[in-house]
């Protein structure tokens, strides 16, 4: 093989409730790295769709930095030259970075034909996000390369637990005409949260995977609820709890931030109930936020990134 194309996709991490851990991917859109040996090392031929914006430099940049180590990890001493399509839009809150990089090391993995396990590839792909956000938290990698929800219970060593996806739940997701930058979004965050903020934030999740497993759709909406991130980072969304209030109008079980934001999310029980909050969250951002917001609607991915191509010439 001389060259392999691989998908990744959006990503919605922190799910209200599992700040830091937990997370699940969309099956559109995403990111697209196609990887060709190279004699040595790690060199970056083009980024497509990012306006030019991000590095070049494969050091600096978050597919770079995966790769790099993943071929450190290999002892692989071929090299790969890397193109990025970018479908994700930058600093939008739908795991950008981490889509960039877990794209390149599953081309890489193929390309090298590795057959790495995802565990290998997601603690590579993380030096990618460490990068990109300034901390190297795996709710937007895991899930993007594992597929379905994912708690990483921690990272050093790596413990992801692939947590079940209750027939019928959908997604729904609204990016707003926003930039707000990861790095920035936790700067807001400090390092201390009150006691009371912690214990209901673990109670919540704590329902919330027991929801998953059961199939409770009421526990699940119950426990969409951020008493970590979301209230320190609100001010960023202008009539956050007034578009909040429109999803769950529209029968969402639970809205939050996706992420660092701006992108929102919705949590619903029937692909007919997303459409409609999908087209009730659209209208809120419009109101509230102005801009033209791009709108998707999307089953929990059970794929996770995945190679698309490869080339033998
Ligand atoms: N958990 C991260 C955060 C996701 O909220 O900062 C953004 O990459």
């Amino acid at each position: 093989m001389t060259s392999v194309t691989a998908f990744a996709p959006a990503t919605v991490s922190n799910v209200a409730c599992g700040f830091d851990v937990l997370g699940f991917p969309l099956e559109s859109p995403g990111d697209e790295v196609t990887a060709t040996l190279a004699p040595s090392g790690v060199r970056i031929d083009a980024i497509l769709n990012d306006g030019g914006r991000l590095p070049r430099d494969a050091a600096r940049n978050t597919a770079g930095v995966a790769v790099l180590a993943f071929l450190a990890t290999l002892g692989e001493r071929r090299g790969v030259s890397l193109t990025i399509r970018k479908g994700l839009p930058l600093s939008s809150g739908l795991g950008g970075s981490a889509a960039s990089a877990a794209a390149a090391v599953v081309a890489v993995n193929a390309l090298m034909g590795a057959n790495a396990s995802r565990a290998t590839l997601v603690g590579c792909a993380l030096e990618g996000e460490r990068l990109g956000a300034g901390s190297a938290h795996a709710d937007n990698i895991a899930p993007c390369l594992c597929g379905g929800f994912v708690l990483v219970r921690r990272t050093h060593p790596l413990d992801i637990i692939s947590l079940p996806v209750p027939h019928g739940l959908t997604a729904v997701v609204v990016h707003p005409d926003l930039e707000i930058e990861t790095a920035k979004a936790r700067a807001l965050l400090g390092d201390m949260v009150p006691l009371q903020d912690a214990v209901r934030q673990w109670a919540n999740l704590g329902a919330f995977v027991d929801g998953l497993h059961r199939g409770d759709f009421a526990q699940i909406g119950r426990s969409l609820e951020d008493t970590i991130a979301e209230p320190r980072r609100a001010a960023l969304i202008p009539g956050l709890a007034l578009i909040k209030r429109a999803a769950a109008e529209a029968g969402a079980l639970g809205c939050s931030l996706s992420g660092s934001g701006p992108s929102l999310f919705a949590l619903c029980q029937t692909p007919e109930l997303a459409v409609a909050v999908a087209a009730a969250m659209t209208a809120a951002v419009k109101a509230h936020i102005g801009g033209e917001p791009q709108t998707y609607v999307s089953p929990i991915s059970m794929q996770g990134a995945h190679v698309t191509a490869s080339c033998a010439s």
